[in-house]
């Protein structure tokens, strides 16, 4: 991603801001397309992972699908492109307001995550003489072995339905008119790099789809979700996630039935790579028990490592990394809180004020979870080409 010119591409260019390498980009859509094809699989973008405008603009260029989780979200993938018949809305707490913006647009699927939520979709469809295409997230009860803020699918989490809830999910389907049961939804966390966690899902999958069919629905979708993870430790050299392998796992232990289609909703993995967060280092300030390098980024621009301990490469751009002495720096931003530190003990080549430094894999939820505390501009967005 990052070449001796890029400083002086990037002289002159206030920082903070998210740097999009298109190339990286478009490798990796590549890759997961070519991968996902070859099953037959259909991939649907997970918008929450980032919406900027050019990142989902080449998304939707490859045909996938969008997976979106406000009615903000659904209005941006049909304004960015996206066939409506491939667009899915999930979400524990869909406002009436946004079910009904996404009837009127047509979509092709709601992912209902409890049995009131059924009754009121069909009660809205009904007062506009619609069907709405609907799949029931399941909350499988399977540990995704990932950092606990991220885990979606174990019965304390409060995503998806109950299995012991099934029954009387299956008794308002019979209720409801204007309901089209379409398939089953699952999905059990993010950043997941363990192939054996997907192989229980597909055990779980198989399960689920068996129930529903003896009990009168048909299944056309199984949609096993998102989560497959990156390598946050290795950017350039692995940067590419291992769609072959998470493609694979499913292919060899889902029951996929003729005319069943089987579908993903993935963000990290596709977009992770291909940004970084360009900052400038703006003092360096010597303590008696740390050194501090203070950005002018901070957890504003960039929540993870504050919010889940997320590990990111963090690289001075600046400085020759290979030949200089290295010194260990607690890395913090600006931002009025102790929690500010993007990581503690970097060991990084001597730095001074003005240093360029890159936090390496902010494409997913980095931007989009940006926020305004203490009244801070928005990072800009600067792209490769
Ligand atoms: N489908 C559903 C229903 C989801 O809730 C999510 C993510 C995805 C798909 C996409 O998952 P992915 O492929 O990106 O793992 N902010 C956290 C991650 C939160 C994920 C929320 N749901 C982070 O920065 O690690």
């Amino acid at each position: 991603m990052f070449n001796k010119d890029i400083t002086e591409r990037f002289k002159g260019i206030e920082t903070p801001f998210y740097y999009y390498d298109t190339d990286v980009l478009r490798k990796t859509l590549d890759a997961c397309r070519d991968a996902s094809v070859k099953h037959g699989f259909h991939v649907h973008y997970a918008m929450k992972a980032n919406f900027n405008p050019k990142v989902i603009d080449m998304v939707q260029s490859y045909g996938f699908g969008a997976d979106c989780v406000s009615g903000n979200e659904v209005k941006a993938a049909i304004e960015h492109g996206f066939d409506k018949g491939k667009v899915v809305f999930a979400g524990v707490g869909k406002s009436d307001k946004e079910i009904n913006m996404a009837l009127d647009a047509d979509i092709f699927c709601f992912n209902v995550e409890s049995v009131q939520e059924l009754e009121i979709i069909n009660d809205l469809a009904a007062a506009k003489n619609k069907t709405a295409g609907i799949a029931i997230r399941i909350n499988p009860n399977v540990d995704a072995h990932t950092h606990h803020f991220i885990t979606t699918g174990l019965d304390e989490n409060k995503f998806g339905i109950n299995t012991w809830q099934l029954n009387d999910v299956a008794d308002m389907l019979r209720k409801c008119a204007n309901l089209h049961f379409l398939g089953i939804h699952f999905h059990i966390g993010s950043q997941i790099t363990d192939m054996e966690v997907y192989k229980s899902l597909c055990i779980r999958i198989n399960e689920m789809q068996d129930w529903f069919e003896n009990h009168g629905f048909p299944v056309k979708i199984l949609n096993t979700g998102g989560g497959l993870g990156v390598d946050y430790h290795h950017p350039d050299t692995n940067g590419i996630a291992d769609f072959e392998s998470y493609f694979e796992v499913f292919s060899k232990f889902l029951h996929v039935k003729p005319g069943q289609e089987v579908h993903f909703e993935l963000g990290r993995a596709l977009v992770a790579q291909s940004a970084a967060l360009i900052s400038r280092v703006l003092y360096v300030k010597n303590g008696l028990k740390r050194n501090f390098l203070i950005l002018d980024a901070g957890m504003t621009e960039l929540m993870r490592p504050m919010l889940y301990q997320a590990y990111h490469e963090i690289e001075n751009l600046t400085r020759n990394e290979s030949t200089e002495q290295t010194i260990k720096y607690d890395v913090v931003g600006p931002i009025c809180e102790s929690t500010d530190c993007f990581r503690k003990d970097v060991d990084l080549p001597q730095s001074y004020r003005g240093d360029l430094i890159a936090v390496r894999t902010a494409g997913a939820y980095g931007e989009v979870m940006a926020s305004g505390y203490n009244l801070r501009d928005h990072a800009m967005s600067v792209y490769s080409q």
